[in-house]
């Protein structure tokens, strides 16, 4: 297995794999963000996978594009026969400047940096791409997330026409969750996610020259609890105070979606 493409053989099955996934959760939110904006403008998915809501947001006729580390992810969302405007890049070293208008990093892609330098990095390179004004929209699963759903636990889920088995480990030191995927009976896959705490990840928006607009439990969209399993950071590059007012509007119209 390549070092950077942690994906590679797990990436043909991952779209039916997340099937019961809620996209459309990413989508209203990112939609309704992305209307903070004004139009033209550039939009990038940052680690789009197999770009799922690359090709949900394509809906919205904004200049979208992906990149993404994993070549293999890449390749099996070009098997949809859609339009996959996308790349291979590292959300670490991103080939964008002060261009992006509106960036989306989701679906616990700033977990799969495992070292808080490399989170603190990924986050920089976010915020280094985004045009002044531009607004970067990102997520992270939380420990109780792993503690609650993965850790120590090994379940089988059928997914169409194949079969997966998985177990998870948690290091509640090094805060590294590994999770073994195992299609049918062929060769484990493993993947590895770094928790972060909110604090640490909201330093590193700071450390990025990023102004927060708000941190969010991503399930109601109110101010993360010891309960919450993913939150919702939304940033701005630049002054937030012109931004507030309708931002207010977008955090209570998410709001009410969620109820
Ligand atoms: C859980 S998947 C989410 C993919 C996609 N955002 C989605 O919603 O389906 C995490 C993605 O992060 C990508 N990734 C991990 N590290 C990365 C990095 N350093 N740069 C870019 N992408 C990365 C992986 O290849 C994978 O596609």
């Amino acid at each position: 297995m390549s070092a950077s493409d942690s994906f590679v053989d797990l990436a043909r099955y991952y779209d039916p794999i997340m099937s019961h996934v809620d996209y459309d959760r990413w989508y209203l939110i990112g939609s309704a963000i992305g209307g903070l904006l004004p139009r033209p403008f550039t939009h990038l998915d940052a680690a789009c996978g197999t770009g799922v809501l690359l090709k949900k947001f394509q809906a919205e006729r904004w200049r979208s594009i992906g990149i993404d580390l994993s070549p293999s992810m890449l390749r099996a969302g070009r098997q949809s026969g859609r339009a996959f405007p996308a790349a291979a890049a590292d959300l670490r070293a991103l080939p964008f400047k002060a261009c992006m208008n509106y960036i989306t990093c989701l679906f616990d892609s700033v977990n799969f940096l495992l070292q808080r330098e490399d989170m603190e990095k990924g986050i920089g390179s976010l915020g280094g791409a985004l045009a002044p004004d531009g607004i970067l929209y990102f997520d992270v699963v939380t420990e109780r997330m792993v503690l609650e759903h993965f850790a120590g636990q090994s379940w089988t889920e059928r997914n169409g026409k194949f079969v997966t088995t998985w177990e998870c480990e948690y290091d509640r030191k090094t805060l590294i969750a590994e999770t073994r995927i195992r299609v049918n009976s062929g060769p484990a896959y493993t993947l590895y996610e770094r928790v972060y705490e909110q604090g640490e990840v909201e330093a590193a928006v700071t450390k990025a020259g990023l102004s927060l607009l708000g941190t969010f439990d991503a399930e109601t969209w109110r101010s993360p609890r010891r309960k919450t399993v993913r939150i919702d950071f939304v940033a701005v590059n630049g002054d937030p105070r012109p931004l507030n007012a309708r931002f207010k509007g977008v955090r209570d119209h998410v709001r009410a979606l969620l109820r």
